[in-house]
């Protein structure tokens, strides 16, 4: 059987070093914002050429950390795209603000284009999402935000080590918010995210926000201010363990990407001149493959075809959030507004690929899927 993500190869080969941090954090007799959170903290910002950045409970909580150290509130308006994760979405409606859906382009990404249309007077932030690890344009984005006085939270979630004109995403928005779900690029072994940011201002509030509101570290009235909240706030950390992981992953990062990138070329060799569609790396991007996502009409029939050999497959995502009960009242657009998004998410799914995935598998993969098409 072939998934489309396993990470028991990866954890035996750092095994030993995993159990070891384990131990040693656990006998350091500190459980959560010690030496192994400060250590990957700073590591990770350093990594991606940040400011500044602290470390939260998950992807989803550092969108809506980020959304409300911008200050996004019931009434306003947030832009994004429906051809995402469900957390895109949630977060913004869970600071009561409302969203707007923007079409998508030829890479699966947010549409540059259309984003003038969606902008109203009650719009305050834009949230351009990494999808599959490709960046999107952030020059144009950027110049619109400016232009319409837009703040821009970057979902990076999918896209750690995605560059963008040769820096990094997560640096050109005002927060960029990551995840270190275990499939991510970079996984924890439970959940994790990260919000980037090169604002101070934006930082100190992100990190009241993130721990109950209140001032952490303050010298000055130590037992004062231990349980004062200066304003509302959560509770979003991540743990030593999980810190001294990551910081153990983190070496591994590049080399990752790189093998995602080989892996996603030989996809792109393997399956070229078939009728499915294959992924874009846009030329001013670095695409860090974390899905390799493919286009074709009759997906469904691949798809079973695929499982009888034992390949298994995902789809990313099968629902636009605009159709889901959820949220298919929380849309400000008018309706048959997404025509890609919608088309594209009766076709696409994602094929197997991890760092550890062999290239024999690869050639495996494409092979029986270029037989399947040839019969579809
Ligand atoms: C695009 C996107 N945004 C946000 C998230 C939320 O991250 P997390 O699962 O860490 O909460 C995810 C994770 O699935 C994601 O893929």
């Amino acid at each position: 059987m072939i998934k489309t993500w396993s990470y028991i190869e990866e954890y035996k080969v750092l095994r030993k070093k995993i159990l070891g941090s384990i131990d040693r954090t656990l006998k350091s007799g500190q459980i959560f914002f010690g030496k192994e959170l400060q250590k990957f903290e700073k590591r990770f910002i350093k990594k991606n050429n940040f400011k500044y950045g602290l470390a939260v409970g998950s992807g989803t909580d550092a969108l809506y950390i980020s959304l409300l150290g911008l200050g996004i509130r019931s009434g306003d308006e947030v832009i994004t795209v429906s051809n995402t994760a469900i957390p895109t979405v949630s977060s913004i409606i869970s600071t009561g603000a409302n969203v707007k859906f923007v079409d998508i382009d030829r890479y699966y990404l947010l549409d540059v284009n259309k984003i003038k249309k969606c902008i109203s007077k009650k719009t305050k932030a834009i949230i351009p999402v990494h999808l599959y690890g490709q960046s999107c344009d952030m020059e144009k984005i950027c110049k619109i935000a400016k232009k319409y006085k837009l703040k821009i939270i970057e979902d990076c979630a999918q896209a750690q080590g995605a560059k963008f004109k040769n820096k990094f995403v997560g640096s050109f928005g005002d927060v960029g918010c990551f995840s270190f779900y275990p499939t991510k690029i970079l996984g924890a072994y439970g959940d994790g995210g990260f919000v980037s940011t090169n604002s101070i201002k934006l930082y100190k509030k992100m990190k009241r926000i993130r721990f109950y509101g209140i001032e952490q570290n303050n010298k000055k009235n130590k037992y004062d201010n231990k349980y004062y909240a200066n304003e509302h706030g959560t509770n979003s950390r991540i743990s030593e363990i999980q810190s001294s992981i990551l910081n153990l992953k983190l070496s591994h990062v590049n080399s990752w990407i790189k093998q995602r990138r080989k892996l996603a070329k030989i996809y792109t060799h393997e399956l070229k001149d078939t009728s499915l569609k294959l992924p874009v790396e846009n030329i001013d991007c670095k695409h860090v493959f974390h899905l390799y996502v493919v286009y074709h009409p009759k997906r469904d029939k691949i798809i079973k075809k695929l499982e009888e050999k034992n390949i298994h497959v995902n789809i990313n995502y099968p629902f636009p959030i605009h159709k889901m009960k959820a949220y298919r009242n929380k849309a400000l657009n008018k309706s048959n507004y997404l025509p890609i998004t919608e088309k594209m998410a009766n076709g696409i799914f994602s094929l197997p690929l991890y760092p550890k995935l062999k290239v024999s598998e690869v050639l495996k993969i494409s092979k029986i899927l270029r037989k399947i098409l040839l019969k579809i």
